[in-house]
């Protein structure tokens, strides 16, 4: 019999709550102890831990049948995969931020400045729109130091609490897009796996309503 295979993050800010829902779907599986696959005791699934940004390549690829993910990071991917659902959870912005001693005015701050970020695609996008010409750093992780050591005048990336920010010194000037988790699917499910997916996303739907 075949198995919904689902893809969520193996650790970050998605990882507790993706796990958290599929528990509340009533949902067992072991988790933790660095497995980065396992299934479920009593629902045909395999869960795989992966690194979020990699999730929207194996959904087109149809390796993992869905993910769970930030829509930031759906919307950067720019992968052909479907959005199913918004899950309420994981709420953040994608912002720019700028050291917290800059003199900022307005969005023309960014024109002739170098911006660092993971999210390129999104941020190129915004700049246009805003008819801003800046130069964009493309870094993977720890973004928020960028400014701190000379790579960049300014940062854009996820703020949650903020903390990040405001232990880096830096302060948030843009919100770009509004992000929270989502749950995405690949387009090419066969009959037999979208059944299974349906009677999963039956009971997210009903977990979601009875948090209403
Ligand atoms: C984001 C961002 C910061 C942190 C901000 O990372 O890159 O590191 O969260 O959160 P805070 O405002 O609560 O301090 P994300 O969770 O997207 O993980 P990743 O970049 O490692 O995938
Ligand atoms: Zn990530
Ligand atoms: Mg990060």
């Amino acid at each position: 019999m075949s198995k919904l295979k689902i893809a969520i993050q193996k650790s970050g800010r998605l990882n507790e709550k993706s796990v958290a829902l599929l528990e509340e779907c009533g949902l067992k599986f072991p988790n933790g102890g660095g497995k980065l696959i396992t299934e479920s005791s009593n629902f045909p699934v395999e869960i795989l831990f992966l690194r979020d940004d990699d999730i929207p390549q194996y959904v087109e690829q149809n390796v993992a049948h869905i993910g769970i993910i930030g829509e930031n990071v759906f919307l950067e991917s720019q992968k052909q995969i479907n959005i199913v659902e918004k899950l309420n959870f994981s709420g953040c912005r994608l912002s720019l931020a700028v050291p917290k001693e800059t003199d900022y005015e307005g969005i023309s701050f960014f024109n002739d400045k170098k911006v660092a970020t993971s999210y390129p695609n999104i941020l190129q996008n915004y700049f246009n729109e805003n008819q801003i010409k800046a130069t964009i750093e493309v870094i993977s992780g720890s973004v928020e130091i960028a400014p701190g050591i000379g790579l960049a005048d300014g940062i854009c990336d996820i703020v949650s609490s903020g903390s990040t920010l405001l232990s880096n010194g830096l302060k948030e000037v843009e919100i770009v897009l509004k992000s929270q988790a989502v749950l995405v699917s690949s387009q090419n499910l066969d009959e037999e796996i979208q059944s299974i997916l349906n009677k999963l996303l039956f009971r997210i739907r009903s977990v979601q309503k009875a948090k209403e």
